[in-house]
């Protein structure tokens, strides 16, 4: 096997509850101090039935109302070198946050991430040299080109130059660009081009690691096939190793080298996607998909009745706490 480029031992991220308004934060400490002040400690915290941990946990002051989400939960895995390493899971699974960590965007609460043996946190700068990162939100100078926001991303990264223009217009045409729309203002842009710039700023920089979070969501049929063919072509042209969420079970499956399956941040599979497959029997004879690993690994099978009853009771409970909100209101002002 290859050279490991990236390993990640252990590593936990938790959040503090989300969209909890600062007004009942307050209200919260001044009713009920903390007992000890500390965080939780998420590895510590107690198991669900069938042994896994659940993604939100209570604090450890037992009051019961304060919760944390736990994003990527004592995470181990190693990729190697040249490979398209997928990362597969329903929302909110902690794809991204795994992507974020590995970016040096968020620190770890716990455990080491080590790219190219430099640690994420300790090594933070080399780290940055190495890597690029390609988001699904990526942002830009809205009313610069292409080209001038490419040119800035390269000064970032010391290049600059004739050759560096050459190699812009090379990249954002060989991702499908026209030449008009390399000088045009990113405002006039669709969606799915302005993702296009965001992956030729990724690989002008010639990053040993490429950090792909869901490059082609929002691209259309054709555009995609050209993101993939460049995101093999890095791979197979200048041995970069690539790691890619996508919600897209067939591209993981034509990409990708190995696959790990995330839910609610634990990983549930790790595996080649035909050794994924045969985790799964097929059923009436049909061959078994990517996407029947997925439904049956994350525990989601799709049941439109349920699905129906589920979305009725996450109402309900949004109802509820709307109406509790507005009561704490009252007496807050009383
Ligand atoms: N900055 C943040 N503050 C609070 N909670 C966060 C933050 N970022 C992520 N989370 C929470 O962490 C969990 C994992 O989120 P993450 O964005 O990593 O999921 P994801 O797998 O990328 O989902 P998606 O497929 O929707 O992109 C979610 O419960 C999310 O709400
Ligand atoms: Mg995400």
């Amino acid at each position: 096997m290859s050279e490991i480029v990236i390993q990640v031992d252990g590593v936990v991220k938790s959040f503090g509850k989300q969209g909890e308004p600062i007004w009942k934060q307050i209200a919260r400490k001044l009713r009920k101090p903390a007992v000890n002040g500390c965080q939780p400690d998420p590895a510590e915290t107690s198991l669900t039935p069938n042994g896994r941990k659940p993604a939100v946990q209570e604090d450890s002051n037992g009051n019961g109302d304060q919760k944390q989400i736990v994003a990527v939960n004592r995470l181990s895995f190693a990729v190697h070198k040249g490979e398209i390493f997928g990362v597969l899971g329903p929302n909110g699974s902690g794809k991204s946050t795994l992507i974020r960590l590995m970016s040096t965007l968020l620190l770890p609460d716990k455990g080491q991430i080590t790219i190219l043996g430099y640690d994420i946190v300790k090594d933070s700068f080399t780290v940055q040299k190495l890597i690029n990162r390609v988001s699904v939100e990526a942002s830009f100078f809205k009313k610069l080109s292409p080209m001038e926001n490419l040119i800035y991303g390269a000064r970032l990264y010391g290049m600059e130059g004739r050759e560096t223009r050459k190699q812009i217009v090379t990249i954002l045409t060989r991702l499908g660009l026209e030449k008009r729309a390399i000088y045009g203002p990113m405002e006039e842009m669709s969606r799915g081009m302005q993702q296009k710039v965001a992956i030729a700023r990724a690989l002008l920089t010639r990053p040993r690691i490429l950090l792909l979070d869901e490059p082609t969501t929002g691209l259309d049929p054709r555009s995609k096939l050209e993101v993939q063919a460049v995101v093999r072509e890095m791979r197979d042209n200048f041995g970069v190793t690539i790691i890619l969420t996508t919600h897209d079970m067939v591209e993981a499956d034509k990409l990708c080298s190995r696959i790990a399956i995330l839910d609610h941040g634990d990983i549930v599979a790790l595996d080649t996607p035909e050794k994924l497959r045969e985790m799964v029997p097929s059923e009436n004879g049909r061959e078994t998909t990517l996407e029947d690993v997925f439904l049956a690994l994350t525990g989601r099978e799709f049941d439109p009745e349920a699905e129906v009853s589920e979305t009725l009771d996450d109402i309900g409970a949004v109802l509820s706490e709307v109406t509790e909100e507005s009561e704490e209101t009252a007496i807050l002002a009383a």
